[in-house]
């Protein structure tokens, strides 16, 4: 596997939501490269101007951080990255400005597949419902159809709902607190949007979010019929393969048996009939 070290000139940097933060990044070659469900190895520290990539890395308190591609846009060479400010490391990322160097490696992992037909149907819970957006945004360029449901905490720690309506044939919001279209998980929602709706085509399901959401969202889709890709978030510590500290449990499709997997390299989406729910 090539990986790539680059770095990439900081648009702008904000809040959306308390505690969720997004950067627009330009660096066109990774923004015509990105797909959908893959990520990036972040220095969380900046590259002093003229810096070599690699020395920037070497002079950081910590190991990079894998965050999700939220959103690409080819023709302005830019990405966006999305992220909860919940440790030092992206603590640090929340406080970049705007003309900072970030360095970055990837883009990296194996990311969504999408259907050739049908219907592409997104469930999200929290900060799982950012790999999302530019799921669908792809899904949307190649025809298909999309919906999203995600799933929050309450009304007021949303985020994003105007992107995921612009990019979605249908949206359903749900909060664990009450005040948008469904009172509980994404995972419920899911079942409740299913019941009143009927997509176009076949459906095929993507998640990302909470392991319990997504097994519940991997079970009602066996029961139902579904096809159905999740993506998993395990700890990191290289992201390209070398370190193993990300293994986790599959079962492989064509031997049954269980084994493991770097969720970096050969995921971090999966078809969601190999995983171990354990
Ligand atoms: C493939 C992948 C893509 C990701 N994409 C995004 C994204 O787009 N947006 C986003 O907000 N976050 C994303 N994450 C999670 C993000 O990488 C972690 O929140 C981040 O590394 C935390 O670093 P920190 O130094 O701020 O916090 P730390 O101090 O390292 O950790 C703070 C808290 O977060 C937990 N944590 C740290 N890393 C992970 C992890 N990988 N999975 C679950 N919990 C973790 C820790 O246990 C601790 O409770 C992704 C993770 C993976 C594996
Ligand atoms: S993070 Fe090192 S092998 Fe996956």
């Amino acid at each position: 596997m090539r990986t790539l070290v680059r770095t990439g000139l900081v648009r702008s940097v904000g809040f959306m939501a308390p505690g969720q933060a997004r950067m627009v990044v330009e660096e066109p070659a990774t923004a015509s490269a990105a797909q959908p469900g893959q990520f990036l190895e972040i220095d969380c520290t900046p590259a002093a101007d003229g810096e070599c990539a690699r020395s920037a890395s070497l002079r950081a308190p910590f190991l990079r951080r894998p965050i999700s591609f939220c959103n690409v846009d080819r023709v302005a060479g830019t990405f966006t990255l999305a992220f909860r400010v919940s440790g030092a490391g992206t603590d640090a990322l929340s406080r970049f400005r705007t003309g900072d160097r970030l360095s970055f490696l990837g883009p990296l992992g194996h990311g969504f597949t999408l259907p050739a037909t049908g219907t592409c149907l997104a469930v999200g819970g929290g900060i799982g419902v950012y790999p999302l957006l530019h799921l669908l945004r792809a899904a949307r360029e190649r025809g298909l159809g999309t919906a999203a449901v995600c799933g929050y905490r309450s009304p007021e720690e949303a985020f994003l709902l105007d992107e995921f309506r612009e990019v979605s044939d249908r949206t359903f919001f749900a909060s664990d607190s009450g005040g948008l279209d469904f009172t509980g998980h994404a995972g419920a929602a899911l079942e409740a949007f299913l019941a009143s709706q009927t997509p176009a085509g076949p459906v095929t399901v993507l998640t990302c979010g909470p392991f319990p959401m997504m097994r519940a969202v991997a079970g009602l889709c066996a029961r139902q019929g579904h096809a159905c890709q999740v993506s998993l978030e395990e700890r990191m510590g290289c992201g390209t393969g070398i370190c193993l500290v990300c293994a986790c449990k599959v079962r492989s499709l064509e031997r049954g048996e269980p084994e493991y997997r770097r969720c970096c390299t050969e995921g971090p989406v999966f078809d969601a009939r190999e995983v171990v729910w354990e």
